[in-house]
């Protein structure tokens, strides 16, 4: 049977490496040809099941550029595309930006929790996604569905909070429901979760992602205070629904006593230490983790049935 293939289409956080208006010391270098940091896009993760077809999860308003990287993402006909389904795991605008962009008549399932359609219908922008070409489908929390065939996936609610524009005053922090949503995969024996956005490691998700394949969780932010420290702005990661990698209440420490396979940390904030060498990749690694990049594969071979 076909292997169960993850690529990262894009590795960072919203606004990019290097976002637009920042030249903190990692933009710089990303910009920087002699650097060894190269530019990473918004994020984003296809998934295919032999690599064929393709279920994108987090349409980044840089799919055009990740379409355009990845062969496998390419039209084989005069009108065709090998993405079969968007899947959306908050209405944050580097998770729903890319759906302006694959507007273009052609047909793919939509697949969103009920709130998350409530944002986009009360958007009337999306709108351009005709809906004679692309079906919405709705999906409750826990609810089996089907992205691609071969592949079975749910939505699990992880601690988070409203998207960043429908912020009204000081938003609730950590709430769990169908805003922030992580994917479980279950495929040929397999089981993996992609979770690009989490406040926090809660006992719950612990005991749900113990022993997993393969983990891709919100590597935003390396410390708590990252972006201050930096002079970038003046929200924590918690404020943004992000816990941290490290410290006492980030995610390094517990997701290494898991048994997970491999984790991934993925949805990486343009400030993080981690895009280059440094004590703080090294203990990502010396922890067995990975720091995702674009175009990053990972494929689970299929165990005989
Ligand atoms: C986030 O992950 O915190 C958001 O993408 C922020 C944003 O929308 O810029
Ligand atoms: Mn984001
Ligand atoms: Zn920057």
């Amino acid at each position: 049977m076909a292997n169960l293939r993850f690529l990262v289409l894009g590795s960072a956080a919203g606004g990019g490496l290097p976002q637009w208006n920042c030249n903190c010391s990692n933009c710089a270098a990303a910009r920087d040809p002699a650097s060894p940091l190269s530019a990473q896009t918004q994020s984003s993760l296809g998934v295919s099941v032999g690599g064929s077809d393709w279920a994108i999860f987090n349409a980044s308003p840089d799919i055009r550029q990740q379409i355009l990287q990845t062969p496998a993402l390419h039209p084989h006909a005069l009108r065709h595309s090998p993405i079969k389904s968007i899947v959306i795991t908050n209405a944050d605008v580097d998770h729903i930006g890319g759906l302006l962009t694959v507007r273009e008549k052609q047909p793919f399932d939509l697949f969103a929790t009920s709130a998350i359609e409530k944002v986009l219908d009360a958007n009337p922008v999306f709108g351009v996604l005709d809906p004679a070409h692309v079906r919405r489908r709705t999906i409750r929390l826990e609810e089996a569905f089907s992205p691609l065939a071969g592949l079975e996936a749910r939505m699990f609610a992880v601690p988070g909070k409203v998207a960043l524009y429908l912020e009204d005053g000081e938003p609730e922090l950590g709430i769990e429901g169908e805003q922030t949503i992580g994917i479980e995969f279950l495929s040929g024996g397999f089981r993996a979760y992609y979770i690009p956005g989490c406040a926090t490691l809660t006992d719950a998700l612990a005991e749900r992602i113990r022993g997993a394949d393969l983990v891709f969780f919100d590597g935003t932010v390396f410390t708590d205070d990252e972006m201050i420290t930096v002079g970038t702005g003046v929200k924590t990661g918690q404020r943004m629904g992000h816990m941290a990698i490290s410290g006492k209440d980030g995610s390094l420490e517990p997701l290494s006593k898991l048994g997970i396979g491999r984790v991934v940390y993925v949805h990486i904030n343009n400030t993080n230490p981690i895009w280059r060498s440094g004590p703080e990749r090294a203990a990502v690694e010396a922890a067995g983790m990975a720091v995702a990049f674009d175009g990053m594969e990972i494929d689970l071979e299929r165990r005989s049935e």
